[in-house]
């Protein structure tokens, strides 16, 4: 096998809006200082949607935008930090829900820089020749997890699902995922948190800032490098969305002025796993990025971890 491209994505998000005047309501904060500091406006919660019914949701659009049905696929991998069950994992369920008939299926949970982690080992998956078509979906209910008396955390978290249909490369076609840059800082492991029996989200929030808008864009450079890839030639540059100053610090080191920057952020929060499928879906939806156009994902958070890799716009 070539390697491997996307054939499509797709997105859900819980229909209930959060807005700032109504954390203000329940937490002592503001609506100028959420935007100021942070970037968010608003951000969705889910009622009775559990992860693996949001990351089925985003799947079945994913699949219906790729032109293919769950009969074709054979491989899915969901990136996850907040599912509460240990077994089934999501990607059995997501399977059990969309009728894929006996896929490799398997979790892996690397926080916010999930989907990078979970795109790059279906990438291999398929180069090895151990998949044809696979579903890659970053799904997240990070309300489970927030503690709403804590107004440094419950004002930046969201729930919601973004999934990819990735296929196996034709032999004479160039390949759509590239080299997929992967790390982790494990002596800041207690950077993040969401640890015990009742866990709450909980994060020192400057030290994450530092070094995120210290470490990340050199490394983010590197997976242009590795694809082959001039900065100047990047599309669209989508970044996990944890803070809209953090995206706009990463993207002013990177020297890419005509990118389109991903700020999801201000309409849905950080929802981990999911930011970057659900922001680049939406970007697509509103056709920012054409077919074709080389895009930089980037995700990084809890471990620490990151992970980023250039992939072809489906
Ligand atoms: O996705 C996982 C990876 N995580 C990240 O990437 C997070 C990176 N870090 C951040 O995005 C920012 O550090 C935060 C958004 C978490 C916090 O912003 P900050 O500018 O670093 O604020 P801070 O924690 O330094 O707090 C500054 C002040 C404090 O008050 P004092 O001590 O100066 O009086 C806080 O108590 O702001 C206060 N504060 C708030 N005020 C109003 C903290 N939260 C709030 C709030 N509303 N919600």
């Amino acid at each position: 096998m070539t390697g491997s491209r996307i054939l499509a994505f797709g997105h859900y998000q819980p229909s209930r809006v959060l807005t700032n005047d109504d954390l203000a309501q329940i937490v002592d904060t503001n609506d100028e200082w959420i935007r100021d500091r942070v970037g968010i406006a608003t951000r969705r919660i889910a009622d009775s949607e559990t992860v693996a019914d949001m990351a089925g949701f985003a799947a079945e659009k994913a699949l219906a935008n790729a032109g293919l049905t769950p009969a074709d696929i054979d491989l899915v991998v969901v990136a996850t930090c907040s599912s509460v069950d240990r077994s089934p994992n999501v990607a059995c369920r997501v399977a059990a829900k969309l009728g894929i008939n006996a896929p490799g299926a398997y979790d892996l949970n690397t926080a916010c820089s999930g989907f990078s982690y979970a795109l790059g080992t279906v990438d291999h998956a398929i180069r090895a020749g151990a998949a044809r078509n696979a579903l890659v979906i970053g799904a997240e209910k990070l309300s489970d997890f927030t503690d709403w008396t804590d107004r440094s955390t419950c004002i930046i978290f969201g729930d919601g699902a973004g999934a990819a249909v990735v296929t196996a490369a034709a032999e004479d076609e160039a390949p759509g995922v590239g080299p997929v840059i992967w790390g982790s800082v494990p002596e800041k492991s207690d950077a993040v948190r969401i640890e015990g029996w009742r866990p709450y989200i909980a994060q020192e929030g400057q030290q994450v800032f530092r070094w995120a808008t210290t470490a990340l864009a050199p490394l983010a450079l590197q997976a242009c490098e590795r694809a082959g890839v001039a900065p100047e030639d990047i599309a669209a540059f989508v970044p996990h969305q944890a803070n809209a100053r953090i995206i706009d610090g990463i993207a002013k080191r990177l020297g890419m002025p005509q990118a389109v920057v991903a700020k999801d952020i201000v309409e849905s929060g950080n929802t981990s796993a999911a930011s970057v499928p659900l922001a680049l879906s939406k970007l697509i939806e509103r056709r920012e990025v054409p077919s074709g156009a080389p895009v930089l994902l980037f995700g990084f958070g809890g471990g620490l971890t990151y992970a980023g890799q250039v992939v072809r716009c489906p």
